[in-house]
């Protein structure tokens, strides 16, 4: 469990920020009831993993079974929604200049209120042709598993979820715009993420090895946990709006 002084070192950290960085994963979104990569998938998908079916390889070779899986996660999207993690991340906003930038693909920190989001691994609610690269950003809502393959509405060809696969590069602007806010920023809010997949690991390292202070936020320990400067062992549900209570305490009494 967090203990008193660990929320409390943490919330004055970020009472004495000016501007914050959030670096975001997949176990920010978990308690939307969005599985995490790293944690065994449930129902039918239990016997792939993500890194089985989010490459160029997967989806040339079975773009039925690809479409298949990120329209699953749609659904679960669609239906878990925004979090209380979520909804106190836009909260801070309120108190501080916030740049967010997440691997997430599921548009929910955004759909929370953040105006800042960097998208690192693309966004799952837009579709991409895999031939010429139009993009058209799909309404927020259950998929229809029975509907045809998606294709181009410009040049015809197949499409493909607008998200980056194993192997891809990342958007540059997304990363460039991480990469700067790592040197402006005085604080850093690592949240759900397993810090395992680069290029976004490398923006925590350099947190880590940077002037500000590094808070983590994951009930489990990861590589960086003993490296930042305030490890809270707690769910983000949990765990953000209560530092955000302690940050409008501390506020007020200023
Ligand atoms: N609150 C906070 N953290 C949580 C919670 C929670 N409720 N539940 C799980 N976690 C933590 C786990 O302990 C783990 O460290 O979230 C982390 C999830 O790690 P991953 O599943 O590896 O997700 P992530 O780090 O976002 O993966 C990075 O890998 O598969 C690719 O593109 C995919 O963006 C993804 C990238």
């Amino acid at each position: 469990m967090r203990s008193t002084h660990t929320m409390d070192t943490a919330a004055n950290a970020l009472a004495n920020s000016q501007r914050l960085l959030v670096l975001s994963g997949a176990g920010l979104s978990a308690e939307s009831g969005i599985p995490t990569f790293r944690e065994a998938q449930t129902g039918l998908w239990a016997q792939f993993s993500p890194q089985d079916l989010a490459t160029p390889e997967a989806f040339a070779a079975d773009p039925e079974r690809v479409w298949a899986w990120y329209r699953w996660r749609r659904t679960l999207i669609a239906r878990g929604g925004v979090n209380a993690g979520h909804r106190a991340i836009a909260a801070l906003e309120r108190h501080m200049a916030v740049v967010i930038a997440t691997q997430n693909v599921d548009g929910l920190q955004t759909t929370a209120g953040s105006h800042d989001v960097s998208e690192l691994h693309g966004n799952i609610w837009v579709d991409r042709c895999s031939s010429c690269s139009a993009e058209s950003r799909q309404p927020v809502a259950e998929a229809d598993d029975d509907a045809p393959l998606p294709h181009c509405e410009e040049c015809g060809a197949l499409t493909r979820p607008g998200v980056v696969w194993f192997g891809e590069m990342l958007p540059v602007d997304a990363l460039e715009r991480a990469q700067a806010e790592v040197e402006r920023c005085d604080c850093v809010l690592v949240v759900g993420t397993s810090n395992q997949v680069y290029p976004a690991a490398a923006l925590v390292e350099m947190a880590v090895a940077g002037p500000a202070q590094v808070i983590e936020v994951n009930p489990q320990a990861t590589a960086v946990s003993n490296a930042v400067d305030v490890h809270i062992p707690e769910s983000a549900s949990v765990a953000l709006p209560s530092l955000v209570d302690r940050l409008d305490a501390l506020r007020s009494a200023r």
